[in-house]
Protein backbone atom coordinates (compact mmCIF):
# COMPACT_ATOMS: atom_id res chain seq x y z
CA UNK A 1 0.00 0.00 0.00
CA UNK A 2 1.35 3.71 -0.99
CA UNK A 3 0.58 7.05 0.74
CA UNK A 4 0.09 9.79 -1.82
CA UNK A 5 1.28 13.19 -0.24
CA UNK A 6 0.00 16.09 -2.56
CA UNK A 7 2.67 19.35 -2.00
CA UNK A 8 4.81 16.34 -0.09
CA UNK A 9 7.84 19.13 -1.22
CA UNK A 10 6.47 21.74 0.93
CA UNK A 11 6.79 23.01 4.56
CA UNK A 12 4.31 20.80 6.32
CA UNK A 13 4.15 18.43 3.65
CA UNK A 14 8.10 17.72 3.77
CA UNK A 15 8.08 17.00 7.69
CA UNK A 16 5.16 14.62 7.24
CA UNK A 17 6.74 12.61 4.47
CA UNK A 18 9.45 12.29 7.13
CA UNK A 19 7.23 10.79 9.69
CA UNK A 20 5.29 8.71 7.54
CA UNK A 21 8.30 6.68 6.23
CA UNK A 22 10.00 6.50 9.68
CA UNK A 23 6.46 4.57 10.56
CA UNK A 24 7.47 2.43 7.59
CA UNK A 25 4.78 3.76 5.30
CA UNK A 26 5.29 3.80 1.15
CA UNK A 27 5.27 7.24 0.12
CA UNK A 28 4.62 8.91 -3.36
CA UNK A 29 4.75 12.61 -3.61
CA UNK A 30 2.55 14.60 -6.06
CA UNK A 31 3.76 18.46 -5.99
CA UNK A 32 3.86 20.50 -8.91
CA UNK A 33 6.96 22.70 -7.88
CA UNK A 34 5.29 26.25 -7.92
CA UNK A 35 6.21 26.93 -4.07
CA UNK A 36 8.38 24.17 -3.61
CA UNK A 37 12.26 23.09 -5.06
CA UNK A 38 12.86 19.21 -5.88
CA UNK A 39 15.76 19.53 -3.77
CA UNK A 40 13.69 18.88 -1.00
CA UNK A 41 13.60 14.77 -1.54
CA UNK A 42 17.23 14.84 -0.71
CA UNK A 43 16.12 16.58 2.70
CA UNK A 44 14.04 14.12 3.14
CA UNK A 45 16.45 11.06 2.17
CA UNK A 46 19.42 11.84 4.06
CA UNK A 47 16.89 11.89 7.42
CA UNK A 48 15.55 8.95 6.92
CA UNK A 49 17.89 6.87 4.24
CA UNK A 50 14.86 6.26 2.07
CA UNK A 51 13.92 8.70 -1.18
CA UNK A 52 9.87 8.71 -1.52
CA UNK A 53 9.07 8.46 -5.27
CA UNK A 54 7.98 11.95 -6.90
CA UNK A 55 5.93 12.81 -9.89
CA UNK A 56 5.52 16.35 -10.67
CA UNK A 57 2.08 16.71 -11.58
CA UNK A 58 -0.71 20.28 -11.19
CA UNK A 59 -3.26 18.95 -10.14
CA UNK A 60 -5.56 21.20 -12.20
CA UNK A 61 -4.83 18.77 -15.29
CA UNK A 62 -8.27 16.45 -14.84
CA UNK A 63 -6.32 14.03 -17.11
CA UNK A 64 -2.85 13.88 -15.12
CA UNK A 65 -4.62 13.37 -12.24
CA UNK A 66 -7.02 10.52 -13.64
CA UNK A 67 -3.69 9.15 -15.16
CA UNK A 68 -1.80 9.02 -11.88
CA UNK A 69 -4.42 7.51 -10.22
CA UNK A 70 -4.44 4.57 -12.91
CA UNK A 71 -0.54 4.24 -12.78
CA UNK A 72 -0.49 3.96 -8.88
CA UNK A 73 -3.62 1.88 -8.23
CA UNK A 74 -2.06 0.72 -4.36
CA UNK A 75 -2.49 3.96 -3.38
CA UNK A 76 -5.11 3.55 -0.24
CA UNK A 77 -4.43 6.85 1.84
CA UNK A 78 -4.05 10.42 0.73
CA UNK A 79 -2.51 13.44 2.63
CA UNK A 80 -3.73 16.44 0.83
CA UNK A 81 -1.66 19.65 1.29
CA UNK A 82 -1.05 20.99 -2.00
CA UNK A 83 -2.48 24.62 -1.89
CA UNK A 84 -2.16 27.99 -2.64
CA UNK A 85 -2.15 29.57 0.81
CA UNK A 86 -1.01 33.28 1.10
CA UNK A 87 -4.10 34.97 2.81
CA UNK A 88 -2.94 38.60 1.39
CA UNK A 89 -2.56 37.36 -2.47
CA UNK A 90 -5.89 35.24 -1.89
CA UNK A 91 -7.78 38.57 -1.30
CA UNK A 92 -6.22 40.13 -4.92
CA UNK A 93 -6.40 36.77 -6.84
CA UNK A 94 -9.94 34.97 -5.58
CA UNK A 95 -10.28 32.99 -8.92
CA UNK A 96 -6.43 31.29 -8.68
CA UNK A 97 -7.21 30.54 -5.25
CA UNK A 98 -10.40 28.77 -5.57
CA UNK A 99 -9.12 27.03 -8.89
CA UNK A 100 -6.07 25.63 -7.34
CA UNK A 101 -7.58 24.76 -3.83
CA UNK A 102 -11.11 23.73 -4.63
CA UNK A 103 -10.50 22.36 -8.67
CA UNK A 104 -7.72 20.19 -7.85
CA UNK A 105 -9.54 18.54 -4.50
CA UNK A 106 -12.37 17.79 -6.69
CA UNK A 107 -10.58 15.99 -8.87
CA UNK A 108 -8.67 14.14 -6.20
CA UNK A 109 -12.00 13.14 -4.07
CA UNK A 110 -13.11 11.93 -7.87
CA UNK A 111 -10.39 9.67 -8.20
CA UNK A 112 -11.04 7.74 -4.58
CA UNK A 113 -14.45 7.93 -4.72
CA UNK A 114 -13.86 4.92 -7.39
CA UNK A 115 -11.71 2.98 -4.78
CA UNK A 116 -12.79 -0.09 -2.52
CA UNK A 117 -11.72 1.88 0.23
CA UNK A 118 -9.78 5.04 0.60
CA UNK A 119 -8.40 7.54 3.39
CA UNK A 120 -8.33 11.73 3.34
CA UNK A 121 -5.97 13.54 5.89
CA UNK A 122 -7.11 17.16 4.70
CA UNK A 123 -5.10 19.98 5.84
CA UNK A 124 -7.62 23.01 7.29
CA UNK A 125 -6.50 26.00 9.49
CA UNK A 126 -7.75 27.75 12.61
CA UNK A 127 -8.83 30.58 10.27
CA UNK A 128 -12.08 28.76 9.76
CA UNK A 129 -12.99 30.04 12.75
CA UNK A 130 -12.39 33.16 12.40
CA UNK A 131 -12.13 35.44 15.87
CA UNK A 132 -13.90 32.35 18.17
CA UNK A 133 -15.82 33.87 20.76
CA UNK A 134 -14.47 31.63 23.76
CA UNK A 135 -10.67 30.58 24.47
CA UNK A 136 -9.20 27.74 24.02
CA UNK A 137 -11.31 26.93 20.96
CA UNK A 138 -12.74 23.70 20.49
CA UNK A 139 -13.71 21.94 17.33
CA UNK A 140 -17.22 22.51 18.10
CA UNK A 141 -17.13 26.05 17.75
CA UNK A 142 -18.84 27.59 15.14
CA UNK A 143 -16.95 28.08 11.63
CA UNK A 144 -17.24 31.90 10.89
CA UNK A 145 -17.84 33.65 7.55
CA UNK A 146 -14.02 33.63 6.02
CA UNK A 147 -12.21 36.87 6.37
CA UNK A 148 -10.37 35.93 2.72
CA UNK A 149 -10.26 33.69 0.06
CA UNK A 150 -7.80 31.24 1.28
CA UNK A 151 -9.95 31.01 4.57
CA UNK A 152 -12.69 30.50 2.40
CA UNK A 153 -11.07 27.62 0.65
CA UNK A 154 -10.66 25.97 3.56
CA UNK A 155 -14.04 26.14 4.93
CA UNK A 156 -15.28 24.92 1.51
CA UNK A 157 -12.71 21.65 0.91
CA UNK A 158 -13.83 20.76 4.54
CA UNK A 159 -17.59 21.04 3.17
CA UNK A 160 -17.06 19.32 -0.23
CA UNK A 161 -15.36 16.19 1.61
CA UNK A 162 -17.88 16.33 3.87
CA UNK A 163 -20.59 15.77 1.26
CA UNK A 164 -18.73 13.49 -0.35
CA UNK A 165 -17.85 11.03 2.28
CA UNK A 166 -21.58 11.43 3.55
CA UNK A 167 -22.57 9.61 0.16
CA UNK A 168 -18.96 7.46 -0.26
CA UNK A 169 -18.98 4.72 2.49
CA UNK A 170 -15.79 3.43 0.93
CA UNK A 171 -14.30 7.02 1.30
CA UNK A 172 -13.09 7.95 5.49
CA UNK A 173 -11.77 11.41 6.02
CA UNK A 174 -10.00 13.52 9.04
CA UNK A 175 -9.72 17.15 8.14
CA UNK A 176 -6.60 18.54 10.98
CA UNK A 177 -7.29 22.34 12.21
CA UNK A 178 -3.69 23.56 12.08
CA UNK A 179 -3.05 26.58 14.22
CA UNK A 180 0.05 28.07 13.45
CA UNK A 181 2.90 25.76 12.66
CA UNK A 182 6.43 27.23 13.00
CA UNK A 183 10.14 25.64 12.95
CA UNK A 184 12.20 23.18 11.24
CA UNK A 185 13.18 19.25 11.27
CA UNK A 186 16.68 18.86 14.05
CA UNK A 187 18.55 17.85 11.44
CA UNK A 188 18.00 20.82 9.68
CA UNK A 189 17.93 19.10 6.46
CA UNK A 190 14.43 19.90 6.04
CA UNK A 191 12.31 23.71 7.12
CA UNK A 192 10.63 26.20 5.98
CA UNK A 193 11.67 27.98 2.57
CA UNK A 194 9.26 31.04 2.35
CA UNK A 195 9.55 32.54 -1.16
CA UNK A 196 10.22 36.39 -1.54
CA UNK A 197 9.20 38.28 1.69
CA UNK A 198 8.09 36.90 4.43
CA UNK A 199 4.27 36.46 5.64
CA UNK A 200 4.14 34.51 8.56
CA UNK A 201 6.40 35.80 12.02
CA UNK A 202 8.25 33.41 12.35
CA UNK A 203 10.15 33.43 9.20
CA UNK A 204 10.20 37.22 9.24
CA UNK A 205 11.88 36.88 13.10
CA UNK A 206 14.62 34.29 11.75
CA UNK A 207 15.23 36.33 8.10
CA UNK A 208 15.66 39.61 10.31
CA UNK A 209 18.00 37.85 12.90
CA UNK A 210 20.11 36.97 10.06
CA UNK A 211 20.13 40.68 8.58
CA UNK A 212 18.46 39.62 5.75
CA UNK A 213 15.61 41.97 7.01
CA UNK A 214 16.19 45.26 8.76
CA UNK A 215 13.70 45.05 10.81
CA UNK A 216 10.52 43.18 12.11
CA UNK A 217 7.30 45.08 11.85
CA UNK A 218 4.88 44.80 14.55
CA UNK A 219 1.54 44.67 13.31
CA UNK A 220 -0.10 46.72 16.32
CA UNK A 221 -0.08 46.36 19.88
CA UNK A 222 -3.39 48.03 21.15
CA UNK A 223 -5.33 44.39 21.18
CA UNK A 224 -7.01 43.44 24.62
CA UNK A 225 -4.35 41.18 24.81
CA UNK A 226 -2.05 41.18 28.15
CA UNK A 227 0.90 42.77 26.76
CA UNK A 228 -1.70 44.41 23.84
CA UNK A 229 0.17 41.84 20.90
CA UNK A 230 -2.12 39.50 19.03
CA UNK A 231 -2.10 35.68 20.57
CA UNK A 232 -1.74 32.77 18.47
CA UNK A 233 -1.11 29.40 19.21
CA UNK A 234 2.76 28.50 17.80
CA UNK A 235 2.70 24.51 17.04
CA UNK A 236 6.20 22.82 16.26
CA UNK A 237 5.93 20.98 12.42
CA UNK A 238 7.49 18.10 13.68
CA UNK A 239 4.76 17.96 16.38
CA UNK A 240 2.63 18.60 13.53
CA UNK A 241 3.37 16.50 11.13
CA UNK A 242 3.10 13.36 13.80
CA UNK A 243 -0.74 14.43 13.86
CA UNK A 244 -1.22 13.51 10.44
CA UNK A 245 0.41 9.81 10.71
CA UNK A 246 -1.74 9.08 13.71
CA UNK A 247 -4.18 10.61 11.69
CA UNK A 248 -4.17 8.51 8.74
CA UNK A 249 -3.36 5.11 10.78
CA UNK A 250 -6.81 5.78 12.83
CA UNK A 251 -8.44 5.80 9.18
CA UNK A 252 -6.24 3.09 7.57
CA UNK A 253 -7.10 0.86 11.40
CA UNK A 254 -11.19 1.66 11.08
CA UNK A 255 -10.95 3.04 14.40
CA UNK A 256 -12.77 6.07 13.45
CA UNK A 257 -16.60 6.78 14.47
CA UNK A 258 -17.84 8.98 11.34
CA UNK A 259 -16.31 8.82 8.30
CA UNK A 260 -15.38 12.29 8.48
CA UNK A 261 -13.86 13.74 11.41
CA UNK A 262 -12.50 17.12 12.83
CA UNK A 263 -9.41 17.63 15.45
CA UNK A 264 -7.42 20.91 16.38
CA UNK A 265 -3.57 20.84 16.45
CA UNK A 266 -2.33 22.66 18.45
CA UNK A 267 -0.36 23.15 21.73
CA UNK A 268 -3.44 24.36 23.33
CA UNK A 269 -1.39 27.78 24.65
CA UNK A 270 -1.25 31.13 22.92
CA UNK A 271 1.88 32.94 22.89
CA UNK A 272 1.49 36.90 22.12
CA UNK A 273 3.78 38.84 19.12
CA UNK A 274 6.13 39.96 21.94
CA UNK A 275 6.56 36.18 23.89
CA UNK A 276 7.74 35.24 20.33
CA UNK A 277 10.46 37.30 20.04
CA UNK A 278 11.68 37.13 23.82
CA UNK A 279 11.41 33.55 22.67
CA UNK A 280 13.84 33.88 19.87
CA UNK A 281 16.17 36.23 21.42
CA UNK A 282 16.41 33.65 24.11
CA UNK A 283 17.52 30.78 22.08
CA UNK A 284 19.15 33.14 19.91
CA UNK A 285 21.22 35.56 22.34
CA UNK A 286 20.55 38.32 19.96
CA UNK A 287 18.43 41.15 20.00
CA UNK A 288 15.85 41.05 17.72
CA UNK A 289 15.45 44.27 16.09
CA UNK A 290 11.83 45.24 15.39
CA UNK A 291 9.19 48.24 15.78
CA UNK A 292 5.51 48.46 16.40
CA UNK A 293 3.21 49.65 13.76
CA UNK A 294 -0.80 49.75 13.11
CA UNK A 295 -2.53 46.57 12.95
CA UNK A 296 -2.36 44.65 9.87
CA UNK A 297 -6.33 44.31 7.96
CA UNK A 298 -8.13 41.17 8.56
CA UNK A 299 -5.99 39.79 11.78
CA UNK A 300 -7.68 38.22 14.99
CA UNK A 301 -6.80 39.26 18.29
CA UNK A 302 -6.51 35.86 19.89
CA UNK A 303 -6.44 32.05 18.79
CA UNK A 304 -5.18 28.88 20.62
CA UNK A 305 -6.47 25.24 20.67
CA UNK A 306 -8.18 23.18 23.04
CA UNK A 307 -6.46 20.39 21.91
CA UNK A 308 -8.38 17.91 24.40
CA UNK A 309 -10.06 15.80 21.62
CA UNK A 310 -6.86 14.92 19.65
CA UNK A 311 -5.38 14.34 22.92
CA UNK A 312 -7.84 11.84 23.93
CA UNK A 313 -9.25 10.78 20.65
CA UNK A 314 -6.25 10.60 18.21
CA UNK A 315 -3.68 10.18 21.07
CA UNK A 316 -1.78 13.15 20.65
CA UNK A 317 -0.12 15.50 22.01
CA UNK A 318 2.31 18.43 21.04
CA UNK A 319 5.65 17.56 23.04
CA UNK A 320 8.05 20.79 22.31
CA UNK A 321 8.35 23.98 23.60
CA UNK A 322 8.08 27.50 22.05
CA UNK A 323 11.94 28.06 22.35
CA UNK A 324 12.30 24.52 21.05
CA UNK A 325 10.36 24.84 18.28
CA UNK A 326 11.70 28.90 17.47
CA UNK A 327 15.71 27.03 18.38
CA UNK A 328 15.67 25.04 15.26
CA UNK A 329 13.46 27.84 12.96
CA UNK A 330 16.93 29.78 14.23
CA UNK A 331 19.44 26.50 13.47
CA UNK A 332 17.47 26.28 9.97
CA UNK A 333 17.83 29.82 9.01
CA UNK A 334 21.52 29.89 9.87
CA UNK A 335 22.12 26.68 7.78
CA UNK A 336 20.40 27.96 4.74
CA UNK A 337 22.09 31.22 4.64
CA UNK A 338 25.71 29.84 5.63
C1 LIG B 1 1.03 35.64 13.38
C2 LIG B 1 0.98 36.89 14.25
C3 LIG B 1 0.46 38.88 12.99
C4 LIG B 1 4.10 38.91 10.59
C5 LIG B 1 -1.88 32.76 8.96
C6 LIG B 1 -3.05 32.10 8.29
C7 LIG B 1 -3.15 30.66 8.77
C8 LIG B 1 -1.85 29.99 8.44
C9 LIG B 1 -0.75 30.66 9.25
C10 LIG B 1 -1.36 29.08 6.26
C11 LIG B 1 -0.18 37.82 13.88
C12 LIG B 1 1.87 38.96 13.59
C13 LIG B 1 3.11 38.57 11.50
C14 LIG B 1 4.86 40.09 10.80
C15 LIG B 1 3.62 40.50 12.82
N1 LIG B 1 -1.57 30.11 7.05
N2 LIG B 1 2.89 39.33 12.59
N3 LIG B 1 4.59 40.84 11.92
O1 LIG B 1 -1.94 35.39 10.41
O2 LIG B 1 -1.95 33.98 12.56
O3 LIG B 1 -2.12 32.86 10.34
O4 LIG B 1 -0.69 32.03 8.77
O5 LIG B 1 -1.49 27.92 6.47
O6 LIG B 1 -4.19 30.02 8.10
O7 LIG B 1 -4.24 32.73 8.70
O8 LIG B 1 0.03 33.91 11.02
O9 LIG B 1 2.47 34.28 11.08
O10 LIG B 1 1.05 35.75 9.55
O11 LIG B 1 0.93 36.06 12.03
O12 LIG B 1 3.40 41.20 13.83
O13 LIG B 1 5.76 40.48 10.00
O14 LIG B 1 2.18 37.65 14.01
O15 LIG B 1 -0.19 40.14 13.09
O16 LIG B 1 -0.64 38.44 15.06
P1 LIG B 1 -1.56 34.15 11.13
P2 LIG B 1 1.18 35.01 10.84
Amino acid sequence: MKILVTGGLGFIGSHTVVELQNEGYEVVIIDDCSNADEKVLDGIETITGKRPLFEKIDLKEKAKVEDFFKRYQDVEGVIHFAASKAVGESVVKPLLYYENNIGTLVYLLKELAKKNKASVIFSSSCTVYGQADEMPITESAPVKTAESPYGNTKQMGEEIIFDTCKVTPSLNAIALRYFNPMGAHPSVEIGELPVGVPQNLVPFITQTGMGLRNELSVFGDDYPTPDGTAVRDYIYVVDLAKAHVLALKRLIEGKNEENYEVFNVGTGKGSSVLEVIQSFERVSGKKLNYKIVPRRAGDITTAYADTTKANEVLGWKSQYSLDEAMKSAWDWEQKIRS
